[in-house]
């Protein structure tokens, strides 16, 4: 999982040819009417160039995500799933916000226990690498969605810069190469094939080409459906069958997209737009902002301990309720409104002690708000590696996508004769009561597995609106565009960079290069990236704080809006070196 590796920055800003070079470095990208920020260069210069032919944010975004699926590997994909979430700032639909969820679905053949042996114990891996941790894919589906429901141009149009990189190949970096030599890929021999030049790995400068996945892209464009009910969809489930997989033809035959309204809340005078179940993420970042929404965060210093302990007892209250409540709305019934009220938040905010942590042993959660949480009996049963872009258009729409195969290159499997990785997200399940997943997420029977479901994400895409002086909904401007990877600690990346940004004065660049920290209710951790000063690191000691510090992770890529002058300003995460904020 390259997210959460150590990664030395120096060495990130000049690896890439072709990578956007800055010449302060915490200043953002400045552009006057687009702007495209995603962890690759060239899927960057695929959405810019859907803007300069005429397209809008959504053709950009569409774009970009099929050019990762051939550039990014590890997490830009056709095999997986994941959401879209888009602001419309002009035409018919200005001022609304929608979403779109194509996030995987567990095949109609899976089953509750599916991942325990005879035992009943969880058996390793299975849920994560090869065959069986795959869920029905959803990509595909969302992407082409967005286009012909949302889009300007055609697909094909959109498609050429994926077809174009695939076919003629793409030079490798020094971080890039040595992705490719990740233990899930080398398992499997189909992903050899693909990923290794003869039996060797590739090395830094080559060219990597991609003519199987080249003529997929193609029947796409020019038939998408065939994906779902064609050829592609024929030979995609006889090899995972014949790697002793469940998914049918069936299975994907039903897949659908489901266009769901986003999850909104208030943060001072923003409006926070963001991801709804069966995404953790809108929820979990809003219910955390409600409860920080009762203090001035800005009268402390950014990441000062004093700042850290209330935003991290934020988190530590959102994500048990995360991890008792949430899970796909189809199958279980969210208490979203009760989570997200204001007289919950502030029953919350009374929990929380001055300058000292509460252990999450001893937390409880305040009476009289939520229903129990639910039980298998209630929840239906019938029927590392990710990445986030932003987008914004030269009207002011704004488009946030993050899409995944969950951990890097996912399940290891390429499909055979089709030149695509497929995902594990199987694993975002809870395969077992009380047993943590790949992230540490120790989910309930919300998130069990059922045939049909989604598994629970805790991808976060968000815009942040500045509301206007009269609150007049169509007014409100778009400030921030936010999103990252990174598991479990996605929400609360998304949550650390707009905090900065918006309490604490830093720009966008500013905010996306801060150490980040992390706490997930379970294990009662405080993680944190390198960079945090030791008086800061022993003051949250003596708060009462366990401390997991090393390492970098997620790679939040992410919008500004500068509200003086309304130019677009770039934060690209240089944790990772090939990433760019570009546009006109
Ligand atoms: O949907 C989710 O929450 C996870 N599958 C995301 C995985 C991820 O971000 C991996 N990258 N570090």
């Amino acid at each position: 999982m390259r997210y959460f590796s150590a990664l030395i920055l120096a060495a990130l800003v000049c690896a890439v040819p072709g990578a956007h070079s800055q010449t302060q470095p915490d200043q953002p990208v400045r552009t006057k009417h687009a702007m495209v920020v995603s962890i690759h260069h060239l899927a960057t210069d695929a959405g810019v160039e859907m803007m300069r032919e005429g397209g809008n944010a959504v053709d950009a975004a569409v774009a970009t995500g099929f050019a990762l699926a051939v550039v990014d590997p590890a997490a830009g994909n056709l095999g997986g799933g994941g959401f879209m979430l888009i602001h419309f700032s002009a035409g018919p639909d200005a001022g609304k916000n929608t979403f779109l969820d194509f996030r995987e679905r567990a095949p109609q053949a899976a089953t509750t226990n599916m991942y325990l042996d005879a035992n009943g114990n969880v058996v390793p891996r299975e849920s994560i690498t090869g065959f069986k941790a795959i869920g029905v894919p959803g990509s595909v589906a969302g992407l082409v969605y967005a286009e012909q429901k949302y889009g300007k141009l055609t697909l094909a149009q959109v498609m050429a810069p994926a077809i174009r990189l695939a076919a003629d190949g793409y030079v490798l970096s020094t971080e890039e190469a040595k992705d490719l030599h990740a233990s899930n890929l080398t398992k499997f021999p189909v992903s050899r094939h693909k990923f290794q030049r003869d039996g060797n790995f590739y090395q830094p400068g080559e060219f990597f080409r991609q003519p199987v996945l080249a003529a997929t892209l193609r029947t796409i464009a020019a038939d998408p459906n065939d994906f779902y009910h064609g050829a592609i969809a024929k030979k995609l489930v006889a090899d995972i069958r014949k790697g002793g997989g469940i998914m049918t033809l069936d299975d994907l035959a039903r897949y659908s997209v489901k266009e769901r309204p986003p999850v909104v809340g208030t943060y001072h005078n923003y409006t926070i737009v963001s991801a709804p179940p069966p995404s953790s993420g809108g929820v979990v970042l809003i219910e955390a902002l409600n409860i920080l929404d009762g203090y001035n965060l800005g009268r402390w210093p950014d990441r000062s301990p004093e700042e850290m302990h209330l935003i991290l007892e934020a988190y530590r209250r959102a994500y048990m309720d995360r991890n008792d409540y949430l899970g796909d709305p189809d199958y279980v019934k969210i208490p979203e409104a009760q989570m997200l009220s204001q007289s919950y938040a502030a029953a919350w905010r009374n929990s929380i002690k001055n300058d000292e942590a509460t252990p999450s042993s001893e937390l409880k959660r305040p009476e009289g708000f939520l229903p129990p949480p639910p039980t298998m009996g209630q929840v239906r049963h019938e029927s590392t590696q990710t990445t986030h872009y932003s987008v914004m258009d030269p009207e002011g729409n704004a488009v946030a996508v993050t899409y995944t195969l969950n951990n890097g290159f996912g399940s290891g499997v390429t499909a055979e004769g089709l030149g695509f990785l497929l995902n594990d997200e199987m694993d975002d399940f809870a395969s077992k009561q009380g047993a943590p997943n790949m992230f540490g997420l120790i989910q309930g029977p919300a998130d069990s597995i059922a045939p049909g479901k989604r598994p629970l994400s805790s991808m976060t895409p968000t815009i942040v609106l500045e509301n206007s002086p009269d609150n007049d909904p169509k007014k409100a401007k778009v400030r921030y565009v936010l999103g990252s990877p990174g598991g479990s600690r996605i929400i609360t990346t998304v949550a650390n960079v707009f905090l900065s940004a918006a309490d604490e004065g830093l720009n966008i660049q500013q905010a996306v290069d801060a150490p980040r920290f992390h706490m997930q209710y379970q294990p009662d951790v405080v993680y944190l990236e390198d960079g945090f000063p030791e008086a800061t690191m022993n003051r949250l000691r003596s708060m009462g704080y366990a401390l997991k510090v090393g390492g970098h992770w997620s790679d939040a890529e992410c919008i500004a809006v500068d509200p003086t002058t309304g130019e677009l300003l770039g934060g690209h995460d240089r944790r990772h070196s090939f990433g760019k904020a570009a546009g006109f």
